[in-house]
C-alpha cells in the first residue's frame, strides 16, 4: 500500500501542465515519514494528482511517474519499456543499432537513463526512485528487451546527491560483454563505443541528427571538429566526402579511439588530423579561415543555475572567436548541452557573438534533441541540447 503525500495547491498548476517535479517547499506532509525513493500517491486538497518517487532530503522532492495511481512493480516497468521500444524503433532505422531507450522524466521514469547498444544496455539511475527500483528495473529490462548484458554506470557523486547508498553490484550487473569496446552502427557509420569507461553511457547519442547534417554539407570541404570526442562528426564528414578534417579534443584517450574509428570505416588515416588541445587555446591561436565547416560541441559548462554566467562566458568566447575568424561562406554548427542554459539564453548569447563579430550570418537550421530523446510540455529542463547551423556571409 503506497503512502499518500499532500502538496500545496500552489504547486498544482505546474503539475497539471505537465511539469514532473515538486519542490520540497510545496510539500505539506512531514517528509521524515517517507523512505528515500519510495513510490507515493500525490494528493492536492484531497484529490489524487498521480504517482511519484519521493526524495525526502532533496529540494526536488517528488518526481512524477504518472497522473494516475500506479504500482511501480515489474509489470509496470515491462509495459513502459515495451512502449518506449515501440516509439523509439519507429525513428531509428535498420542501419542504426544504438539509441536511447529511456530518457528519464521525458519517458516517465524519472531519473532513469537506458541506452541500447545493440542489446547491450547501459543504465544510469539519477533519482532515489530509480536507484531504489534498480533491481526490479533490471528484471523488467531482461523480460522486455532480452538484452545480452546490462551495465550500471551510475556514478558515486549521483548516489551522494540522492543520499542513497550505492548498491553492492555496479558495472556489469547482467549477462556478458566480452569486448572492451563494442562496435556499433549509426546510420551505417561504424564506431567503437567504450560503454564501460566512455563519456555518458559511451557515446553522444543525442547528436545523431546533427552528425547526419554534417555529413551532408561536407563534400569536398575542409572540416574543423572542435571538442570531437571519438569523432562522430569527423567520421560522418569524411564519409560525406570531406577533403580533410581536423579534430580537436583535450583528451588523448578519446582521440586515440577517434583514430581507430577512422580506420574502422576504411578511411585513409591521412584525411584526418587529430589534435590534442584545449579548445579555448585552439580558437585563440589558430587560423580558422582555412575551414569551410566548423563544428563546435563543447562539454556542459554548468551544472547549477549559479554557474550560468560562467557558462555563457565560455560559449561567448569560443563562438565569438570562431565567428570573427571564419572565412566567408563557412558553415558553423554550434551546440550547447548545458541544461541550465536554455534555448532562449543560448539564442541570446549567440546573438551577442554575432554582434561582436560584425558578421552577417544566416540561421540555416535550429535543432533540438532527436526523437529518442523526447521532451515534455512545460519541462524545459529536459531539453538540454540545442544547436544552430549558421552560414557566414
Ligand atoms: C559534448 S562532447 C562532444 C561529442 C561529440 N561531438 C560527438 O558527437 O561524439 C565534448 C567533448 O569536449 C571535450 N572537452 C572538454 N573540455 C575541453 C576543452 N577545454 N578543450 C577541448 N576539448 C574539451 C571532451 O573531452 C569531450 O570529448
Amino acid at each position: 500500500m503506497q503512502k499518500k503525500i499532500e502538496i500545496n495547491p500552489s504547486a498544482r498548476n505546474a503539475l497539471l501542465a505537465g511539469h514532473p517535479w515538486i519542490f520540497s517547499g510545496k510539500v505539506l506532509s512531514p517528509l521524515d515519514g517517507y523512505e528515500n525513493g519510495e513510490t507515493v500517491q500525490v494528493y492536492c486538497e484531497g484529490k489524487l494528482m498521480g504517482t511519484g518517487f519521493v526524495s525526502p532530503k532533496n529540494s526536488i522532492c517528488i518526481r512524477m511517474v504518472s497522473r494516475q495511481a500506479v504500482e511501480t512493480n515489474r509489470d509496470f516497468f515491462v509495459q513502459r519499456f515495451l512502449q518506449m521500444q515501440r516509439l523509439k524503433r519507429r525513428f531509428v532505422g535498420e542501419q542504426t543499432n544504438m539509441y536511447r531507450l529511456c530518457f528519464s522524466e521525458s519517458d516517465f521514469i524519472p531519473g532513469l537513463i537506458v541506452d541500447n547498444y545493440n542489446r547491450h544496455l547501459v543504465i544510469q539511475t539519477n533519482s532515489a526512485g530509480a536507484m531504489k527500483n534498480r533491481d526490479v528495473i533490471a528484471d523488467a529490462l531482461i523480460a522486455s528487451m532480452k538484452p545480452l548484458s546490462i551495465t550500471d554506470r551510475t556514478d558515486d557523486e549521483t548516489f551522494k546527491t540522492e543520499h542513497f547508498k550505492a548498491p553492492a553490484s555496479k558495472g556489469l550487473i547482467y549477462g556478458e560483454m566480452r569486448e572492451e569496446e563494442l562496435i556499433m552502427k549509426e546510420n551505417g557509420v561504424l564506431f567503437y563505443v567504450d560503454v564501460k569507461g566512455g563519456h555518458k553511457t559511451g557515446f553522444y547519442l543525442d547528436q545523431r541528427e546533427n552528425r547526419e547534417t554534417a555529413g551532408k554539407i561536407s563534400s569536398q570541404k575542409s572540416v574543423l571538429n572542435l571538442c570531437s570526442y571519438t569523432g562522430g562528426f569527423t567520421i560522418y564528414s569524411l564519409i560525406g566526402g570531406a577533403a580533410r578534417t581536423v579534430s580537436v579534443d583535450v583528451s588523448a584517450k578519446v582521440l586515440s579511439l577517434l583514430d581507430r574509428n577512422v580506420e574502422l570505416n576504411r578511411i585513409s588515416a591521412d584525411k584526418n588530423k587529430s589534435v590534442k588541445a584545449d579548445v579555448f587555446d585552439f580558437v585563440t591561436n589558430e587560423n580558422l579561415d582555412k575551414f569551410d565547416v566548423i563544428i563546435i560541441d563543447p562539454p556542459a559548462f554548468a551544472k547549477h543555475v549559479s554557474e550560468v554566467k560562467q557558462a555563457e562566458k565560455a560559449y561567448r568566447y569560443i563562438n565569438s572567436a570562431v565567428l570573427k575568424k571564419a572565412k566567408s561562406e563557412t558553415f558553423i554548427l554550434t551546440s550547447s548541452c548545458t541544461s541550465v542554459v536554455d534555448q532562449e539564453m543560448f539564442a541570446d548569447l549567440m546573438e551577442k557573438c554575432i554582434r561582436d563579430s560584425q558578421r552577417d550570418v544566416r540561421i540555416v537550421r535550429k535543432t533540438f534533441l532527436p526523437p529518442d530523446h523526447p521532451a515534455l510540455f512545460h519541462f524545459k529542463e529536459g531539453e538540454y541540447l540545442k544547436s544552430f547551423l549558421l552560414y557566414v556571409i
